[in-house]
């Protein structure tokens, strides 16, 4: 304790000094007078506590990985290697000389069920670059595909294997009945670009510079319970860009306002009723 009263005592006289006051040494407690410099190094802790709890929480939130398989899924297609053939997110595969189709398939729509006929085949895909019903390439082409399906095996862990196939599940909608309003207002998702910046089944987490999170929230993350308080907050979203509720609030709107990407206001691209299926769409996917 005495250390720290002297260190009181000297900041004061350099204090007074460089105000060319005072050369007097005065006993901290002894006046008024020394109450200030001793809220100021009060204020200078808390601002400092709360500049490196910013800075922690800022540095956890980038670095916290994602909370559900398909989304860790998601990110191990990108680390792994697998959106060079088939495109980004997996969705639209790029042209591939030789293949059966001429181009790499994408992981969105219907085309993986037509490739897979179940969990397992998925699997073999992954570990062997063929499920074991199919012969090797090239299975139906003309010539052995320039870009062919590497093998796994032995790159991956179980849970890695896991993830990678409920992402492939998630944008497949895989082995999944979809109810009409859902499966329309899939394909208006498909239509308007909503995956360019979600990622199909809106599990990516797009980098976004000046945003909150560092990236755009996934769907099916925990900031959804944030964002979207209800079915009308959902419906802001899409037509306007935000909800009226963040809108208001200076906070929310300094990092809305202040990211790279914008959420766009789809009003003038969408009747009642698409808006309505869009909704849907979204609100399947959050009770899977
Ligand atoms: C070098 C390019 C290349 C890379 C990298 C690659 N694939 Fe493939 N993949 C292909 C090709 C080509 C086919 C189609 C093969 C055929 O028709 O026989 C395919 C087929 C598939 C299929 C079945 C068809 C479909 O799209 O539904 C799955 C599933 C798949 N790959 C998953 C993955 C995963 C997961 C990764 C990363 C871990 C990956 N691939 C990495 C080229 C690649
Ligand atoms: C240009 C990129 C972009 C496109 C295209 C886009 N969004 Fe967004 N979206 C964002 C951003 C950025 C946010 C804001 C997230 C934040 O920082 O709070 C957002 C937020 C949302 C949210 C709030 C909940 C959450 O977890 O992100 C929903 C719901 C949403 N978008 C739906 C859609 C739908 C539906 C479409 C297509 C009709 C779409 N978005 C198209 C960038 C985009």
């Amino acid at each position: 304790m005495p250390h720290a009263r002297r260190d009181h005592g000297t900041g004061f006289v350099r204090y007074n000094e460089t105000m060319g006051t005072s050369r007097t040494v005065v006993a901290p407690d002894a006046t008024g007078a020394a109450e200030a410099p001793r809220r100021a190094r009060a204020i200078a802790v808390v601002l400092g506590l709360a500049i490196v709890s910013i800075a922690i929480a800022a540095a956890t939130r980038r670095t916290r990985g994602p909370s559900s398989p398909a989304g860790r899924g998601a990110e191990l297609a990108v680390s792994l290697g697998c959106v060079a053939c088939h495109g980004p997110h997996g969705a639209g595969g790029v042209p591939d000389p030789g293949a059966r189709a001429g181009f790499v398939p994408g992981w969105d729509g219907p085309t993986v069920a037509t490739f897979a006929r179940d969990e397992a085949e998925l699997r073999e895909w992954i570990l062997d670059g063929r499920p074991r019903r199919l012969p090797p390439p090239p299975h139906g082409a003309r010539a052995k595909p320039a870009l062919p399906m590497p093998a796994y095996r032995g790159r991956l862990t179980d849970i890695e294997i896991g993830d990678l196939v409920a992402y492939l599940e998630a944008v497949s909608a895989f082995g999944v009945e979809l109810p009409d309003p859902v499966f329309d207002g899939r394909q208006l998702a498909i239509r308007l670009g909503c995956f360019g910046c979600h990622g199909p089944a809106g599990i990516a987490r797009t980098p976004n510079p000046g945003s909150f999170k560092g990236y755009i929230p996934p769907w099916d993350g925990s900031e959804w319970a944030e964002l979207v308080h209800d079915e009308a907050e959902l419906r802001e979203w899409i037509l306007d860009g935000r909800p009226e509720r963040l809108q208001k609030s200076a906070v929310a709107r300094h990092f809305l306002d202040g990211q790279a990407l914008q959420m766009p206001a789809y009003r003038a691209f969408l009747t009642d009723d698409e808006t309505t299926r869009l909704v849907a769409y979204l609100q399947w996917l959050r009770a899977r």
